[in-house]
């Protein structure tokens, strides 16, 4: 195999990233029943209609994780499989709300994914963050318990927020509040808007939220101002194209936006949002679309140039991955 480019993802769901294999392993560690005896049978169960199906199901399988280290060995099975797909740096959303609605509190999940995150630049040559991600179809009043929850790992394991989850009828004005405290305790912001949902919700994640990337944002490109504005102020939009696919709000790859998007001068990334469902990881969905869209190396190199830039980093690092990605070579 070729070396993949060197890329920092974006957009990842750490429960996303859960593998059948995995699923069912620690269904039988933690005791827990699952409606499948094979990994095959679970797999078989990924087709979805759109966001909702596909949520249905994320959320059951979230009933298998249960102990720090089950909340630690996820994070390190992503970790190893983005190292071979060329990920330097990962930005990782998790939901504390879809755990601790089971009663698994929220110190048990940060305190195992956080034991990943630290070692995986020793173990993977991975720098991380990590995102704690708002579920938008719960109450603001659930959203604000677990800002307040998390405030002892604000600075040091928790770096932003984010919103995600149902988008239709849930939009971020929603979460003003939430987002105003988070920023005033220094975390910085980024929301999903614009994938199921329509462009008001981009605006809404801008003007009202203050976040500084837009996840997915794909729906921008219905409002010709607004496109005007991403393209201005070089706001990130981190692109998911097979979760895309499998949610349909895209038909085909072939239709994706992704080209239309680079040449109205967005600042566009490519990502894989929840890999283990959608057919992919990062370094898939980059040879998936090069395949369908015909993506040429320059467009590649920039994509993945653009993933540092729209990155949570510091200057330093931002600019030894950028010369990294200059000096990558296609095989
Ligand atoms: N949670 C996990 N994946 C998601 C997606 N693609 N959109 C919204 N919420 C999500
Ligand atoms: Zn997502």
């Amino acid at each position: 195999m070729t070396t993949p480019l060197p890329k920092a993802e974006l957009h990842l769901h750490i429960e996303g990233t859960l593998e059948p294999e995995l699923a069912l392993a620690l269904a039988a560690r933690n005791g827990v029943e699952l409606p499948y005896r094979s990994a095959d049978e679970l797999r078989a169960a990924y087709s979805f209609r759109d966001l909702q199906s596909f949520l249905d199901l994320y959320y059951a399988l979230t009933a298998v994780l249960r102990t720090e280290q089950d909340f630690t060995d996820l994070a390190d099975a992503y970790l190893a499989r983005a190292a071979r797909q060329g990920v330097r740096h990962a930005e990782i959303f998790f939901d504390p709300q879809a755990h601790t609605a089971r009663g698994v509190d929220i110190h048990t999940v940060v305190a195992g994914l956080g034991r990943a995150l630290d070692a995986a630049g020793e173990r993977h040559g991975i720098s991380t963050r990590l995102i704690l991600s708002f579920l938008r179809d719960l109450s603001v009043q659930s959203a604000l318990e677990t800002l307040e929850s998390a405030r002892p790992y604000f600075g040091t394991l928790i770096t932003a927020v984010g919103l995600d989850s149902a988008e239709a009828g849930n939009p971020p004005a929603k979460f003003q509040e939430v987002f105003a405290l988070a920023r005033e305790a220094g975390l910085r912001c980024v929301a999903h808007a614009g994938e199921e949902g329509p462009p008001e919700y981009v605006w809404e994640a801008l003007d009202l939220l203050g976040v500084e990337r837009i996840d997915h944002g794909i729906r921008s490109l219905e409002d010709g101002k607004l496109v005007e504005r991403l393209r201005r102020e070089q706001v990130p939009l981190t692109v998911c194209p097979l979760s895309n696919v499998r949610l349909r709000c895209v038909d085909r790859l072939e239709d994706h936006p992704l080209p239309r998007m680079l040449d109205a001068g967005l600042l566009v990334t490519v990502n894989s949002d929840d890999p283990s469902y959608f057919g992919g990881y990062v370094e898939d969905n980059f040879r998936a679309v090069t395949a369908a869209l015909g993506l040429d190396e320059e467009q590649r190199r920039m994509l993945a140039a653009n993933s540092f830039r729209a990155a949570f980093l510091d200057e330093p690092a931002r600019a030894a991955y950028l010369a990294e990605v200059e000096a990558h070579r296609f095989g």
